[in-house]
């Protein structure tokens, strides 16, 4: 079974977590990206969705479906959202598509965050895929100097800026034992707009995507 044919499983799963009626988080990327059109295929009805990037807005509008700012609403019952790792605890990390600090303020408004991944996104330990950051350009070098003295080695990620218009770091070489403390130190320097790692937005479920079918962690 192919990682497509993954992501669309727990895709389809995720319609079971839907409030009808109520709104919606939607977040971003690939696995997000089936979730939209399957929502849309089921017939399920939302009151509207909140959006972490252009690119799920502009899917979502595409298939009829409102799209509110994060700002008109005061509570989301879920956040459906993809992962680029997650561990045992739900902890994640996000934002290889660039849409790290809208997902994780729209990830604030929800009372649960579904995670929707498949099986190759579980990891023991955070760290191996590079850790998305963005910041401030001003701040880019005196960042890599701070990554480096935590022993990260953190590279400008090439050509493309965020939906907020800053550029990003990716942070190769960090072994994340602590997501929670990282999470809450590297959140103190100066010119980071958003950490990619997900400890205090972490997941409550994860949808995994497995061959055997869709696993469903609870955390
Ligand atoms: C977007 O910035 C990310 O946080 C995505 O949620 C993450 O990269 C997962 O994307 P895929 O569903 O494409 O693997």
């Amino acid at each position: 079974m192919t990682q497509d044919e993954l992501k669309d499983r727990v895709a389809q799963a995720a319609l079971a977590q839907v409030v009808q009626g109520e709104l919606i988080g939607v977040g971003t990327g690939s696995t997000v990206d089936r979730f939209i059109d399957a929502l849309a295929a089921s017939g399920r009805r939302v009151a509207g969705a909140v959006s972490s990037s252009e690119r799920s807005s502009a899917r979502l509008r595409g298939h009829g479906i409102t799209v509110l700012e994060a700002g008109a609403v005061t509570r989301l019952p879920v956040y459906i959202d993809g992962a680029d790792e997650i561990d045992p605890q739900g902890c994640m990390i996000k934002g290889g598509g660039a849409a790290l600090t809208r997902e994780k303020i729209v990830a604030d408004l929800a009372e649960r965050f579904v995670c929707i991944a498949d099986q190759s996104k579980r990891v023991p330990v955070l760290g191996a895929f590079p850790l998305p950051v963005e910041v401030i350009e001003m701040a880019s070098a005196q960042l890599v100097r701070r990554f480096a003295a935590i022993g990260g080695q953190a590279v400008p990620r090439p050509g493309v800026r965020t939906d907020n218009g800053h550029p990003l770091l990716d942070v190769h070489g960090l072994r994340i034992t602590e997501p929670l403390a990282l999470e809450t130190e590297i959140n103190q320097w100066p010119g980071v707009v958003t950490v990619g790692l997900f400890a205090r937005q972490r997941a409550s479920l994860c949808l995994l995507g497995t061959p055997a079918g869709v696993q469903t962690l609870v955390f």
